[in-house]
């Protein structure tokens, strides 16, 4: 049985989309807590009321980001997570605590990476004139938005379309791929080799 920390920042429909597929798929691994650094944060609501176990590490507590990242260590540390699954989770962790869990944090951005690292990711690819957009699961490394590719699904950017529409349309994919990846991963069907990750039992990584 793994355990699965998660950490939001704000609604969690990413991490709800984990919980309802851990318990309506039998995985194999439970959700030892969710984590957020806004105590306003939506999604702790969802969590709780699904018997959660829930935590805040309130970023606006700690005079850097070293001492918060020290907090935030110390309270994951305590749930002995096998796996820790960053879901809209927004602030940026330091390279000790990527170190410390190096290889057991995945992270969801809603772009087709290496394109559109960072925030805004759907106006930006509006305005760039693209046609695809998409989304990533990816392990986490120190460098922001970068790590061995899991899983992407890509969706047509249409015109007219505005961010809401866009990230909306992301939304529904990250929803489906998320949780499968992270199901992959509890399942240790995956390898990393060279910074590639390649699904042992030939699953498709690519979702339209
Ligand atoms: C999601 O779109 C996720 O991809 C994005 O924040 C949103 C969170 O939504 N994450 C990032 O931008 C991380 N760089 P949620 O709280 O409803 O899951």
């Amino acid at each position: 049985m793994k355990n699965i920390v998660i950490l939001i920042s704000g609604r969690g429909s990413n991490m709800e989309a984990i919980v309802r597929a851990c318990a309506a798929e039998g995985w194999n691994a439970g959700i030892a807590a969710v984590i957020s650094n806004r105590p306003d944060a939506a999604g702790l609501n969802f969590a709780k009321s699904r018997g959660i176990t829930t935590a805040v590490v309130d970023h606006k507590a700690f005079a850097d980001r070293t001492d918060f990242d020290a907090e935030l260590g110390r309270v994951v540390g305590s749930f002995a997570p096998d796996l820790i699954v960053l879901a809209g989770f927004m602030r940026i962790l330091s390279s000790d605590f990527v170190k410390r869990f190096e290889g057991r944090i995945v992270n969801v951005h809603p772009s087709l990476l290496p394109s559109f690292t960072g925030l805004h990711t759907h106006r930006r690819a509006i305005e760039a004139g693209c046609k695809l957009a998409g989304v990533t699961v990816h392990f986490v490394t120190a460098e922001l938005d970068h790590g061995p590719i899991i899983a992407q699904a890509t969706v047509p950017v249409l015109p007219g379309d505005t961010e809401a529409t866009l990230s909306a349309r992301v939304l529904a994919r990250e929803h489906v791929i998320y949780p499968r990846a992270v199901h992959w991963i509890v399942d240790g069907v995956l390898r990393v080799e060279n910074g590639v990750v390649t699904h042992t039992g030939g699953e498709p990584q690519l979702f339209s």
